[in-house]
């Protein structure tokens, strides 16, 4: 037995670096697939170790097999087809169910182990600590990871949503689990402080996240996917499970990291966001009407010829291309010009899109060349330089207003899309981006609009541009 265990151990530790080389390999799109598939593989060592270490110690009935085998069928089954057929721009609301999932299934290994324990009286707090910790930030992220994916699938208003005494609940509620963690630390066989944790902690989630504003949500997702990984970490803990509480922490770090990267670049701070964020979602038509008079609108064939005749083209995605799909048409475009002899480049913002990484996963998605990908500090001292700066369904990350103090995006880093020598911008009208403010890029002289969908827009510019260089 005692070798099994040894065995178990040594492979938990292998899996434990393939998490951390998947992590490291993640950092960049070129080695992005084989950093999932390092840790995928870890996870299923894993998985097969546990497995072998609990036939091994014959504690698990026929019945248990079962169950173990239907869950792990139906969850694999399910996640592969959640994963396959899931749209890019759903992608933020699948995330947040994994999110429940994950929280959820966490807490009820405490609530489980609390349970079935012969005297849990007896269990020193070595095992009651972790477990409440485990049940209250599991469920908190279990009922607020629901009601995030709601928003973001538009089941719950996406808007913030406030009712009298909210803020009131929001302060009562964690002062209540944490009296209730005392309690169960104290005397685990309590049933009333162990349902009543529970309970507490599942109202908390809902009522921290409906007051969050949707355009805030990607943010709380981030946040809510770090305290998944504590739970997790707290459930192994609980199970003395090596590998969940390193593949916890992990997803704990790396979570609090992505938040505080995600904040940063939409110059909020985390508790500015939970305590109540800016914006309700995507766009709708611009306030300021005269604006729409101000603007000079450009056709397929204006811009074809200027991309035509340029020695250097920077093409600035944003969510609008997303919510079109329109990365194969870009990635055409592009190499139509790059055949061309023109110098193209796509200018990628940490937060153009809805989720981190949006833009380099659907670049990626239309095998676009890495080396014409750069990030923002990499390509802002180009801008000056480029004939024409190609924006596509971006709005907020290229607004010159960020760079003044007093709006809803001030502080923010941008793109420098205002320093080209010509700008063109495709998106269908004036209507605003996710920060809900006006884009003075938009009537600067040198700024032609195209008003159309991006993927038809690009369909249209990619046979115009064909027509001059063929
Ligand atoms: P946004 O500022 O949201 O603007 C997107 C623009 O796309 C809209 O103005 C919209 O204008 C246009 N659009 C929508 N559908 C289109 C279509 N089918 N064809 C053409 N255009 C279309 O996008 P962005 O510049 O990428 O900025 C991202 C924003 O999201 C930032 O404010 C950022 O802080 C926020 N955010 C990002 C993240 C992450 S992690 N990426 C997380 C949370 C929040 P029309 O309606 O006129 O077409």
């Amino acid at each position: 037995m005692g070798t099994v265990s040894d065995a178990v151990h040594y492979v938990f530790l292998a899996a434990a670096a393939c998490f951390v080389l998947g992590l490291h390999l993640m950092n960049h799109p070129r080695t992005a697939r084989r950093g999932n598939t390092v840790s995928a593989g870890g996870m299923a060592v894993a998985i097969a170790a546990t497995v072998w270490l609990v036939a091994h110690q014959g504690t698990i009935t026929l019945t248990g097999w079962l169950v173990l085998a239907c869950g792990g069928l139906v969850g694999a089954a399910l996640g592969l087809y959640a994963a396959r057929e899931v749209r890019m721009t759903a992608m933020p609301q699948l995330v947040s169910l994994f999110n429940a999932v994950g929280g959820g299934a966490a807490a009820l290994i405490a609530v489980a182990d609390l349970l079935q324990t012969g005297d849990p009286a007896a269990l020193g707090a070595r095992v009651s600590l972790p477990a409440a910790l485990d049940i209250v930030i599991g469920a908190v992220t279990f009922s607020g990871s629901l009601v995030a994916a709601g928003k973001l699938q538009g089941i719950v208003p996406g808007a913030p949503v406030v009712f009298p005494g909210v803020r009131l609940l929001d302060v009562a509620l964690p002062v209540s689990f944490v009296a209730g963690t005392v309690l169960l630390v104290l005397a685990p066989d309590s049933r009333a402080a162990l349902f009543g944790l529970v309970a507490v902690a599942l109202l908390f989630g809902v009522t921290m996240v409906l007051p969050i504003g949707g355009a805030d949500m990607p943010v709380v997702i981030a946040l809510l996917n770090a305290c998944t990984g504590f739970a997790v970490a707290m459930a192994g803990f609980v199970l003395d499970e090596t590998a969940l509480i390193i593949a916890g922490m992990l997803v704990s770090s790396s979570g609090g990291i992505l938040t505080k990267l995600m904040a940063d670049a939409m110059n909020r701070s985390v508790a500015g966001i939970v305590v109540g964020g800016f914006g309700t979602g995507d766009g709708g038509p611009a306030a300021a009407g005269g604006a729409a008079a101000q603007v000079r609108s450009v056709s397929a064939d204006d811009v074809a010829i200027q991309l035509a005749y340029a020695r250097k083209v920077v093409l600035v995605p944003g969510y609008g291309l997303a919510a079109a799909q329109a990365q194969h048409e870009l990635g055409d475009l592009a190499k139509l010009l790059t055949d061309h002899g023109v110098d193209v480049s796509y200018a990628v913002h940490p937060v153009a899109g809805r989720m981190p990484g949006h833009m380099n996963v659907l670049l990626a998605e239309a095998d676009v060349p890495y080396t014409q990908l750069k990030d923002m500090d990499e390509v802002n001292p180009d801008f000056p330089q480029a004939d024409v700066a190609l924006v596509v369904g971006a709005n907020d990350v290229t607004n010159p207003i960020a760079r003044r103090p007093g709006n809803a995006i001030s502080g923010m880093p941008i793109l420098d899309v205002d320093k080209a020598r010509s700008v063109v911008v495709i998106k269908r009208s004036m209507g605003h981006g996710y920060a809900g403010v006006d884009n003075e890029l938009y009537t600067e002289p040198k700024t032609g609009m195209f008003f159309t969908d991006a993927k038809q827009g690009l369909a249209e510019l990619k046979a115009a541009v064909g027509e001059f260089v063929t």
